[in-house]
């Protein structure tokens, strides 16, 4: 928990990426109670200037030695050795670290932090560190809170539909560049990821473990009963990224313990805080990445019944990764802890 001031100073590290900007964009939007704002990105990007509520920062290069002087709030948006780096140096002097790498969130005594969902859990926060989840993880347990508070879950099978800026702000421009290439018969180079992206799609996101499963769906899986606390909840996902620019999808099936008709499901989630039901197939309602693209909600759609299995529900989730995925999920989270 934070000190109740009357205005916060911000530091974000990883200002210029896909996150860092969408994090200086919400801040403004929700008017965070900043005093002061540092801003920190490698040496690529040092000296440029951004802005934020109508000020102008000039963009620091993060080195070994940054000064954090005076800095109450500390978003971490770069790379995993960045948060490893710095995570607990800041946690240490003070500051409040809301992480986004995966370094630390499956670590006692750093909460993993959905706040319509377990948001009580920023109490276990003890090293100075909260995360928040993967990106795809986060509009998986709000969709399946509510279902768990209403009938418990079971069993959860997802497959996911990850757009290329979950990887970051290069990816997004590999597939501007392939799509450009490929439209005029060009040869496409491809950099970020093994193969093309455009026009294709990989089932494969993050790195292979022995067993063949990638550490994306193992993240979700582990993720998902942290945050639940459903250490017994069974969990399988399948990663797949779609030459799709911003939004993830995701198809989930899940196994009730006891059984919830379609339409109480549909009553269950539109209560949810953070959660848009929207969901009328005859009228061809249904969610789609270009719907959910700079938009707070999680939506929810194709609810219905699955009567292949015992208390079966299938859904399709949308959610804005940068948004509910990464840097407004960190945001709620800061402001629960200036709350407190
Ligand atoms: N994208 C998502 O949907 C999403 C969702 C949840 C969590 N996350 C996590 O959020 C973090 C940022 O992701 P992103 O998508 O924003 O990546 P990104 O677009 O690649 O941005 C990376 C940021 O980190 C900075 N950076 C890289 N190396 C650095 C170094 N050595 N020193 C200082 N700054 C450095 C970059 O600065 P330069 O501009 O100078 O290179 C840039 O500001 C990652 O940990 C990611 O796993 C991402």
């Amino acid at each position: 928990m934070i000190k109740k001031k009357s205005g916060y100073t911000v530091a974000i590290l990883g200002a210029t990426g896909a996150v860092g900007r969408e994090t200086l964009e919400i801040l403004e939007e929700r008017k965070f109670p900043m005093i002061g704002l540092r801003l920190f990105a490698s040496a690529r990007s040092a000296g440029e200037v951004m802005t934020c509520l109508g000020k102008e920062y000039t963009v620091e290069e993060l080195t070994d030695s940054s000064s954090f002087d005076g800095v109450d709030l500390a978003f971490i948006s770069a790379t995993d050795a960045i948060s490893r780096e710095y995570g607990h140096r800041l946690g240490a002097a003070g500051i409040a670290v809301i992480d986004d790498s995966a370094v630390f969130r499956m670590d006692d005594g750093v909460p993993l932090v959905v706040p319509e969902v377990n948001a009580a859990a920023l109490h276990a926060m003890s090293r100075g560190i909260v995360s928040i989840p993967n990106c795809t993880t986060t509009p998986l347990v709000m969709a399946l809170k509510p279902l768990h508070d209403a009938v418990g879950v079971k069993r959860v099978v997802v497959t996911t539909f990850q757009s290329v800026s979950g990887t970051g702000a290069a990816a997004m421009d590999e597939l501007m560049d392939q799509t450009k290439d490929l439209l005029a018969f060009r040869d496409v180079t491809a950099k970020v990821y093994p193969y093309q992206i455009a026009f294709n799609l990989l089932p494969h996101i993050g790195s292979f473990s022995e067993g063949g499963d990638c550490s994306e769906e193992i993240k979700i899986a582990k993720e998902t009963r942290k945050i639940l606390g459903a250490a017994n909840l069974r969990v399988t996902a399948t990663t797949v990224r779609v030459p799709v620019l911003r939004c993830h999808s995701e198809a989930i099936n899940v196994e009730l313990e006891r059984p919830l008709k379609a339409n109480d499901a549909r009553a269950a989630l539109a209560a949810m805080p953070g959660v848009i039901v929207y969901d009328d197939p005859l009228k061809k309602l249904y969610p789609m990445p270009i719907d959910a693209t700079g938009k707070d909600e999680v939506y929810i759609g194709r609810i219905r019944e699955d009567e292949s299995i015992t208390n079966g529900l299938n859904l399709w989730v949308v959610s804005d990764n940068l948004r509910k995925g990464a840097a407004l999920n960190a945001i709620q989270i800061a402001e629960c802890l200036v709350q407190n």
